[in-house]
């Protein structure tokens, strides 16, 4: 029997040769402050593209140097990047694995010299008080948002992440606990959706490949977002056009969260079934067994691991015998494989 783990996945264009995703993870190694690709993104992305995962995606990067999470981040905010990122298309490609970019920007939790910016002047705690965005301010945002897209086709991408989770800007619009604002960007849930479903529309005016959204499914916290409000936003994603989205949970305020192997799954089965769209399940995967039945059950399409991917750059390696079944190699290891 075929092992779901190990089935491709079409989505547009676009056939990943399997399963498994390497979560987005800031690796804040721009020791230069400037954004760009260094020798060590170039070889520890490639290194889980050797370890054949099916879907590389590259940590968040910032449409904005504003929109950093600290100083030491990816950028994608000047044409000056598309080399860099175009130099790691190339190398992942070349060792067989699909390639996407999280494209984000860290409004409240931007931990840079500069004044940063959120829907409403609420800090996060222990961290600096934001502006308050402008209507122009957003505008700008949407643009930037744009702007990266146009820049991460140039560069190749496969696939594009809009990353609308972890309490970063866009989740701090969508979330009633960080958003107090009274325009046409704040309020109910329609209006609280209405930048990420700006930064959608724009980011589909440049890339036309597959799309994904990470969103965090759960706030925790009285009076926050709910796994319900985000099966009303999975429509609502959906009938724009967004391929997947990629459940993750939490970090929009400070909440304790049990967290055990698994303990995202339930988010993303409960969108895929009863919002209609794809998913990715993430979150203390660990396994394949695990994994297998996750995908088996149609809980989700896709599981993106993070930790364990880097603890085993070659975890599908391993999950392959795990699963009792093989998977190619690059034919420079295969003497290590075969035997
Ligand atoms: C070092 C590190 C950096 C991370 N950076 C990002 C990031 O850039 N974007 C994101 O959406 N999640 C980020 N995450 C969260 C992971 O993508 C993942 O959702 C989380 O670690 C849970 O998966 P795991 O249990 O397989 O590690 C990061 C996690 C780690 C450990």
């Amino acid at each position: 029997m075929a092992k779901a783990l190990f089935t491709p996945l079409t989505i547009k264009n676009v056939t990943l040769k399997n399963r498994i995703v390497m979560s987005p993870m800031c690796m804040y190694s721009c020791f230069d402050e400037d954004g760009k690709v260094t020798d060590f993104h170039l070889t520890h992305y490639t290194s889980r593209a050797v370890g054949q995962v099916g879907l590389v995606i590259v940590e968040a990067t910032a449409v904005t140097k504003q929109g950093r999470i600290s100083v030491h981040d990816l950028g994608i905010w000047s044409d000056e990047h598309i080399d860099g990122l175009k130099k790691l298309v190339e190398l992942n490609h070349a060792y067989g694995s699909k390639i996407g970019i999280q494209l984000g920007h860290a409004g409240r939790k931007a931990d840079i010299p500069e004044a940063i910016i959120a829907p409403s002047a609420i800090a996060f705690p222990g961290m600096k008080t934001p502006e308050a965005m402008t209507v122009e301010a957003i505008h700008d945002v949407v643009d930037a948002f744009r702007q990266a897209a146009r820049r991460a086709k140039w560069a190749g991408f496969d696939i594009v992440e809009i990353h609308a989770a972890h309490g970063y800007l866009i989740n701090q619009f969508l979330s009633p606990l960080t958003n107090q604002r009274d325009d046409d960007y704040g309020g109910d849930r329609d209006r609280r959706y209405r930048l990420l479903s700006e930064v959608i529309e724009a980011v589909k005016t440049e890339f036309d490949g597959p799309l994904f959204v990470r969103i965090s499914a759960n706030d925790y916290i009285e009076g926050g977002n709910t796994p319900e409000d985000y099966v009303y936003y999975a429509k609502k994603m959906k009938s724009q056009g967004v391929d997947l989205i990629d459940c993750s949970s939490g970090a929009v305020v400070p909440a304790s969260i049990d967290a055990f192997p698994g303990y995202q799954v339930p988010y993303a089965d409960k969108i895929r079934n009863e919002a209609g769209i794809m998913t990715g399940a993430v979150g203390l995967i660990l396994n394949a067994v695990q994994a297998e039945e996750i995908l088996k059950n149609g809980r989700a399409d896709v599981v993106l691991l993070a930790r364990e991917l880097l603890r085993d750059p070659y975890w599908p390696y391993r999950a392959a015998k795990e699963l009792r079944t093989t998977i190619e190699a690059p034919v420079q290891y295969k003497r290590g494989w075969d035997a």
